[in-house]
């Protein structure tokens, strides 16, 4: 069983819905979940924390929720030690903006950068497709942890 640190950022509610649903459905799955208030970099230096999981939407031009914004900045400027994270991403976003994903996609570049491994492309939902993200984003981050996960 896996220690898996969730940190989710989210506009009008629906990733930290989803977020909600994965922690429940990880939990139930015998894993340990941390999921920190305010998510800063001091989180994800934790060594405890095998795993990291990061639900996010999409606002602005592909930007980050403003409540993730000082972790991303962290993980840009402060450059902590994280190699130990496993991490895998969902991103909730809207094809009908050309920043498809942004959010999603930055977090993910800058936890790659920073030499985390990326267990899985970033699991991208889309709203003009999914009216429930929180129904399908919690059995793919269980693949993912099981290690049977496959891509979207
Ligand atoms: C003002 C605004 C800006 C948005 N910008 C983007 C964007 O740049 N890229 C994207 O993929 N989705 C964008 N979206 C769509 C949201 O990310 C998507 O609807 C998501 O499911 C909302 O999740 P939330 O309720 O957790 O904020 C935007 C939505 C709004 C309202």
């Amino acid at each position: 069983m896996a220690n898996v640190l969730l940190i989710s950022g989210s506009v009008f509610g629906a990733a930290t819905l989803t977020a909600d649903e994965i922690e429940s459905t990880l939990d139930e799955a015998g894993h340990t979940v941390t999921r920190p208030e305010e998510p800063g970099v001091e989180s994800l230096t934790d060594e405890s924390q095998e795993w990291l999981i990061v639900c996010t939407s999409s606002t602005g031009n592909g930007d980050l929720p403003e409540e993730l914004t000082p972790l991303y900045h962290g993980l840009l400027n402060d450059y902590p030690k994280i190699i130990h994270l496993k991490f895998a991403v969902v991103a909730l976003g809207d094809s009908s903006y050309e920043t498809y994903c942004g959010g999603g996609l930055s977090i993910d570049a800058a936890l790659a950068d920073l030499g985390a491994t990326r267990m899985a492309e970033p699991f991208k939902i889309d709203a003009m497709e999914v009216t429930e993200p929180e129904a399908i984003a919690p059995d793919w981050v269980l693949s993912v942890i099981n290690g049977t996960v496959e891509t979207n």
